[in-house]
């Protein structure tokens, strides 16, 4: 992005973006690959997105990592999704706090396996205070169940009634702000179950590019559909 463009135009730019990082299996066929390799580099577009959207001054970026329903893959596969995921927090945690980055998690990861819920654990713990730009991971999420756990501790809370305002304190992205911009890959046209309460009024954007080419260049390309929007929120 142009140095010029860049400084006249941030101040409008997304301050939170939603990655729902689709296509990494379609990537890999293309190429005579297993599904797996997919993963694998889409693991290194993940972390080429984060630096480069922090470079371009975006406050919060949330990715989609692996849905309630994707347990229903393979359990190669999952295996291999969530041990490139430990890795992925081991190669970069150093990172996380020289530059006081925050490195958060949606998701119920009491069913991850234990290295990576201790991977995950320790991770939030050791960057909790770094305010300079938050990475949110959605792992073994889903937006349906994080409602109802809302709705669940509320109601253990012995709480009668509640407003958008306290409600929204009970969900796990309690603290950061709605996405403004939710960008999915691969050409589907569809949440799959990703922040469904805080996307409400966010502006939707699909991609052909499978998110393993998703990268520098595609992102600008994103930002700049995301600048012609014209956010109205019910007004005229
Ligand atoms: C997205 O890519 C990554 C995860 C869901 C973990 P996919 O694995 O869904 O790739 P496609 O959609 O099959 O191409
Ligand atoms: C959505 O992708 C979930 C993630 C990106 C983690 P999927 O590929 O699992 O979604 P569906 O099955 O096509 O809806
Ligand atoms: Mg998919």
């Amino acid at each position: 992005m142009n140095a010029k463009w860049l400084e006249k135009n941030k101040e409008r730019f997304p301050k939170h973006i939603g990655f729902i990082m689709d296509g990494n299996g379609r990537w890999a066929k293309l190429r005579g690959k297993l599904r797996t390799y997919g993963h694998k580099i889409g693991v290194d577009s993940l972390v080429d997105i984060s630096k480069y959207a922090r470079k371009l001054g975006i406050k919060y970026v949330t990715f989609y990592a692996f849905s309630t329903e994707n347990w229903k893959r393979p359990k190669d596969e999952i295996d291999e999704i969530f041990r490139l995921a430990k890795k992925c927090i081991d190669d970069n945690k150093d990172d996380f706090n020289k530059n006081n980055i925050r490195l958060n998690f949606v998701g119920d990861i009491d069913k991850l396996p234990n290295d990576l819920k201790i991977a995950i654990k320790n991770c939030i713990k050791d960057t909790k205070n770094n305010d300079g730009f938050v990475i949110t991971i959605a792992i073994n999420y889903g937006a349906r169940a994080e409602i109802i756990s809302a709705i669940n501790k509320i109601i253990k809370a012995g709480i009668k009634s509640v407003d958008e305002k306290t409600f929204e304190k009970y969900l796990q992205t309690a603290g950061i702000p709605d996405p403004d911009f939710v960008i999915r890959t691969s050409g589907e046209y569809r949440l799959s179950n990703f922040l469904l309460y805080q996307s409400a009024y966010s502006e939707l954007y699909f991609p052909k590019k499978y998110w393993p080419d998703f990268r520098e260049k595609a992102l600008d390309k994103a930002i700049k559909v995301y600048l012609k929007r014209n956010r109205r929120y019910g007004n005229v």
